[in-house]
């Protein structure tokens, strides 16, 4: 059997282009399963899984669940409103406190960069990294790179522009890191205010014109303003960068080409992206969410037997 090379999950960036291969095509292999009828199989039957979630999430949680629930995982659900941490309990107490009933892996999503690296290395379960703060978002670049290479086939060659809010975004790292390993091109777009100084050092292309970024790529990844993560004014005003950033249906009918457009959501309809391009022919925003299961169901197997 294939395996992978990690004990964990914490980022692309310890992952090699053999393992996203494995990963994407397992992944094929549980799109499948999840299209039955009977959409469950008993893969991971003697496991439990605890989802500990110390930041909002509606899409990686609810995908998490389900992609335990169809492996006949048992699944306990950890939110951190609510819990003993609004009364001082550290991270590593809670998650040892977890383990302590029996659980066998851990999904996280927690606001500090680098928070499941420091759990890795301190407890004896697998960690998977459902989001640390604006550093990786590792499954949402793998179900971004599955719904691509579904509509677009080999990745290698294809070029992929990331547009928008770049600077506060864990799923653009990822991305980036995803699609290169894969032998894609790179661009990231947007204000320079919102674009790391570093990150051509990534050997990503940079701009700042929406129209020709769409004009070059083959997939447009729109990302979302993270008003909640910007302590200062990256840009005058909403409207503004509505005006000179956000993508409308006219836009991409203008270009006379195939273009696929993703978002990995929540999108702030009418700021990034318009209603008419959400919803369009050229969005496969839903397909992505669907996706998002069959490949945490993969990223869970194929850990399990690490
Ligand atoms: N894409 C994504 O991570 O969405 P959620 O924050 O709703 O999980």
């Amino acid at each position: 059997m294939t395996q992978l090379s990690v004990r964990h999950l914490l980022g692309i960036k310890n992952l090699n282009e053999n393992d996203i291969q494995t990963i994407l095509d397992t992944a094929t292999q549980f799109k499948e399963v999840i299209n039955r009828p009977i959409k469950k199989v008993p893969s991971l039957r003697d496991i439990t899984i605890a989802n500990v979630f110390f930041e909002n999430s509606t899409r990686t949680r609810l995908s998490f669940e389900l992609a335990e629930k169809r492996l006949s995982a048992d699944v306990v659900n950890f939110s951190a409103s609510g819990s003993s941490v609004k009364k001082g309990e550290t991270l590593l107490d809670t998650v040892n406190n977890i383990l302590a009933m029996k659980v066998d892996m851990i999904v996280m999503r927690h606001s500090s960069p680098g928070a499941p690296h420091y759990l890795s290395s301190r407890i004896p379960a697998n960690v998977v990294n459902a989001g640390d703060g604006t550093h990786e978002h590792p499954t949402q670049a793998l179900l971004d790179a599955f719904s691509m290479r579904e509509k677009l086939g080999d990745l290698a060659g294809k070029k992929i522009a990331i547009i928008g809010d770049i600077t506060h975004s864990r799923v653009a790292l990822s991305n980036i890191f995803c699609l290169q390993k894969l032998g894609a091109e790179v661009m990231v777009c947007g204000p320079s205010t919102l674009i790391p100084k570093h990150l051509g050092e990534l050997g990503v292309k940079i701009g700042h014109n929406v129209k020709e970024a769409l004009q070059w790529c083959d997939v447009a990844n729109v990302l979302r303003i993270q008003l909640e993560r910007q302590q200062i004014k990256y840009f005058p005003s909403l409207r503004e960068y509505s005006l000179y950033y956000g993508i409308n249906k006219a836009m991409l009918d203008e270009l006379n080409k195939e273009i696929v457009l993703m978002h990995p959501g929540p999108i702030n309809r009418g700021v990034e992206l318009s209603s008419d391009a959400a919803d369009s022919h050229h969005s496969i925003i839903l397909n992505q969410v669907e996706n998002g299961v069959a490949v945490r169901m993969a990223v869970l197997y194929l850990l399990a037997q690490q």
